[in-house]
């Protein structure tokens, strides 16, 4: 069934306290439940109301309210809940006791409560509590839980503080009231390693990462980045931590990166273990942002939760900007804007210019795990940025404080959140509100005239149609701008907020200025202008605005790419490639920000770029042609990137900081483009062979593999690392990813059948199969289509045992109709054969019929 936004009505009972009791067994937990009930005063004016509770496969065992028990013909349970007829509900506070039985051994969808690798686990956002017992299972129903575990294990662990414990049993409870979304229970043979934070007020926290015997020491680097996001949390945005400890554990099976459930965050191990044997620099960076991300979720999430599954952005968006401005400040802000920047434009931008397009804040959902997305998290994200520069730093630390003090302890809405900044700054957002409401990508065309003396810039804007959205209003879009003169010097520069449908702004200035439109990406929008060569290498240049400045060579990479893939013997426009030899000449410039501008934007994105162009693009021939640019890219910088490969060495011990990592990057992209004019590839194997960190011997395998001569190398790799799952990973990613287009489908073909591929494990999964379709373009659009029968072959097989996996997986498909006709009649017919497919799960089913739907 279809849920709607408009539909939204308050809960007909409310919570106040509930105790749980578990007694754990593999293949059948007992849950008892008493849950402190009563009827909402929102809906007194109904009289007595049914009682309704979400669960889904779920043993009853017994029920019974206020000690009593219920007829059996008022009690009805279906495949969602039950109900109990309201004859028999008290119209008063009551008490509703249940046992039920679950099995967690047999939940492979890894949602509820179950095990992996002999340890109990919970994830329960969105709607998994209801697999637990059942409950009210619904953001806007709060309560304060007490909760018993008994069971064999030697660690019993759940929300809040611990009150109690014993051989074979701990007590937990958690004072502050929350949905069921954000309950955890985590039970088995693990370890601690320990830390302390105190907080501005005084207030002392046991800090503690749990992982598995033998994993202690790979929590260092996670515990460093829990304390800093500890501090940053009270320094920018004034939060501090407010129970007496603060939990990790890391889980090897789970279908997401990690979950901020109160005081005891849970977390697929990838983004909590790392040594400078086993985990690289972009590792290192997901664990920082990944934590600060769970933490920061204790306030804006936790102590301010949402109201229903629609207001998902509130939360997400807000913790995700909040994450990247600690990122931004931890490292490089001008690398990390690029790095968010690149994301957006590769997950989000595909999402919404295809069939998955949705709002910010979507209307309609069939599964709400559909709607994890991109569009909800980064975009979500962009449009806080965008009100932070409309109303200013300061205002907006003014309308959070009024967030945290006006809505603590409350599920709130969208309206909520625009309430506050309309409040702090006395503007009315009613437009701005649109970014929430309407899909798509908007289009920012500018067009520039010089004449006697005046320089006229009209900016206009153009909202195509998506699913549903066939006609819309003009959204409030910021485009920062400023305009350079011949010598570099800075003319002017500011903000214009364009509202309508276009804009008009002049100056009188005695030379034509070079316009940097839309710098720091102020905008979430598709900016389209005629730079010419010229002017792009000009702001390669000049430009004082590192993102444009990044932007500048980006554009004319991504010309060039899509030219090349046009016409194989095109010339590459001269002046941009004699402007990365300045850039690699400059020695001013930060090593990361420099790796940055010499790199080429992932096939993924010039796909995008070419259909954004109204083109068709072409997989097999813009891998040729990005590989060509490369070249020429190595042939234009001659000498210097062996001089670049040799200054950006790293001596000493390895450490992951933002410097050493930068120089790193720096030197991996000069070592991709000796190996670029290099057979043999002998500086790759070289540094394959003396790499005393995983970040260099990876940089080494990719090259390897993707010039077709990583045999010899991967099979020393996986004869060293056999035994730690996560670079076995790594070893399935470097081989989905790079093996060259001609022979990825069999090699992935071959990966499946290798004896490591543990396919339920959503990780070895996704490091095969996701890869294969994210990553590879060229290899998995191979023209004879085996690629997409193997997708959908592994689609059709993790459907029934991992729904909410197989529809993530399957959303990836998103830009399928981008391509020429015979691909997407091969994809097509692969699409509709899943949706065929008996029992499809909710989840694939959905994302699957809106693919496949006209319009
Ligand atoms: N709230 C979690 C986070 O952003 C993610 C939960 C994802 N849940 C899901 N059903 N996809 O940190
Ligand atoms: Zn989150």
């Amino acid at each position: 069934p279809l849920i709607r936004l408009e539909d939204y009505r308050p809960p007909a009972h409310l919570l106040d306290r509930v105790e749980l009791v578990f007694t754990l067994a593999p293949e059948a937990t007992r849950v008892r439940a008493r849950l402190h009930l009563a009827p909402n005063p929102a809906r007194a004016a109904e009289g007595p109301r049914d009682l309704r509770l979400d669960g889904r496969l779920l043993r009853l065992v017994s029920a019974t309210i206020d000690g009593a028990a219920i007829p059996a013909n008022a009690l009805v349970v279906d495949d969602e809940g039950l109900t109990v007829d309201a004859a028999h509900v008290p119209d008063a506070p009551f008490v509703w006791e249940a046992e039920t039985e679950i099995a967690p051994e047999a939940n492979t969808a890894l949602e509820g409560l179950y095990m992996s690798k002999g340890m109990y686990c919970t994830q329960c956002e969105a709607q998994g509590f209801r697999k637990i017992t059942f409950y009210p299972d619904r953001p806007d129903v709060m309560a304060r839980f007490r909760v018993r575990v008994e069971g064999e294990a030697p660690v019993l662990l759940s929300n809040g503080n611990l009150i109690a414990s014993g051989e074979g049993w701990a007590e937990w409870e958690d004072p502050f009231p929350k949905p069921s979304y954000l309950f955890a229970l985590v039970a088995g043979d693990l370890r601690a390693v320990e830390d302390r934070f105190t907080t501005r007020s005084g207030r002392e926290v046991l800090l503690q990462i749990w992982v598995r015997p033998g994993d202690e020491d790979r929590c260092g680097y996670a515990m460093d980045a829990l304390k800093r996001s500890m501090k940053w949390d009270e320094d920018a945005y004034g939060r501090e931590y407010d129970l007496d400890r603060f939990m990790i554990v890391a889980v090897d099976d789970f279908n997401m990166g990690a979950m901020e459930n109160k005081g005891l965050n849970v977390f697929n191990s990838r983004y909590v273990l790392a040594s400078p044997e086993t985990a690289t620099d972009a590792d290192y960076k997901s664990i920082e942002t990944i934590i600060a991300h769970e933490y920061f979720h204790n306030w804006t999430g936790n102590r301010i939760t949402c109201r229903d599954w629609f207001q998902l952005c509130l939360k997400e968006g807000l913790t995700v900007f909040r994450d990247q401005q600690f990122s931004a400040d931890q490292r490089s802000a001008a690398v990390k804007r690029i790095e968010d920047v690149i994301r957006l434009r590769g997950a989000q931008f595909r999402e919404d210019g295809g069939p998955l397009a949705h709002p910010v804040r979507p209307e309609e959902y069939v599964e709400i795990n559909n709607f994890y997305t991109a569009t909800v998290y980064e975009k979500g994200a962009e449009v806080i940025g965008m009100l932070r520069r409309l109303v200013g730093p300061e205002t907006y630390r003014a309308a959070l404080d009024l967030y945290f003090e006006r809505h603590d302890g409350q599920a709130c809405t969208i309206e909520d959140w625009i309430r506050v900044f309309e409040d702090a700054s006395g503007r009315d957002l009613a437009q701005f509100k649109l970014w929430y409401s309407q899909s798509g990508t908007p289009r920012l065309a500018a067009e520039e005239t010089w004449r006697d003396g005046r320089y006229t810039l009209r900016l206009s804007q153009s909202l195509p149609p998506t699913p549903g959205q066939p006609v819309k209003k003009h959204m409030l879009i910021p485009v920062a701008y400023g305009l350079v003169g011949s010598d570099g010097r800075e003319i002017d520069a500011g903000l214009i907020e364009l509202a309508g449908a276009s804009r008009e702004v002049s100056w009188e200035l005695p030379e034509r200025p070079t316009a940097s439109l839309l710098r720091e990406f102020s905008a979430p929008v598709i900016l389209q202008r005629n730079l010419g060569a010229k002017d792009r290498a000009f702001l390669l240049a000049h430009d004082s605005d590192t993102f444009n400045k990044w932007e500048a060579g980006r554009g004319a990479a991504l010309e060039a790419i899509a030219t090349l893939a046009g016409d194989a013997r095109a010339e590459v426009d001269a002046e941009y490639l004699a402007a990365l030899a300045t850039v690699a000449d400059d020695a001013t410039l930060d090593p990361a920000f420099k790796a940055l501008l010499l790199g080429l934007p992932s096939e993924e994105e010039v796909i995008g770029h070419v259909a954004g162009k109204g083109g068709v693009p072409d997989p097999t021939r813009i891998h040729a042609a990005r590989e060509a640019l490369t070249l020429l890219t190595a042939e234009a910088l001659g000498d210097r990137v062996e001089a670049l490969y040799a200054a950006n060495a790293v001596t000493g011990p390895y450490a992951p900081d933002a410097a050493a990592a930068g120089r790193r990057a720096l030197r991996a992209r000069a070592l991709a483009l000796i190996t670029a004019r290099d057979p043999e590839a002998r500086a790759a194997r070289a540094q394959f062979d003396s790499a005393d960190n995983m970040t260099e011997r990876m940089t080494a395998l990719t090259l390897l593999v993707a010039h077709g001569a990583g045999a010899e190398a991967l099979a020393r790799f996986f004869a060293n690392w056999r035994d730690d799952r996560l670079v076995v990973d790594k070893w399935f990613t470097v081989q989905a990813a790079h093996t060259p287009p001609e022979a990825a489908a069999e090699t992935v073909a071959r990966l499946t059948e290798h004896p490591d591929f543990e396919w339920r494990n959503p990780n070895r999964f996704r490091s095969v199969i996701g890869t294969f379709a994210m990553a590879n373009p060229a290899g998995f659009h191979r023209a004879d289509g085996a690629g997409y029968a193997l997708f959908i072959d592994w689609m059709t097989r993790l459907d029934p045992v991992n729904p909410q996996t197989a529809a993530r997986l399957t959303a990836s498909l998103g830009n399928w109709r981008l391509f020429d006709a015979r691909r997407r009649t091969l994809l097509r017919g692969q699409l509709e054969r899943l949706a065929a497919l008996q029992g499809l799960s909710r989840d694939t089913g959905e994302i699957v019929s809106r693919l496949l739907r006209d319009d």
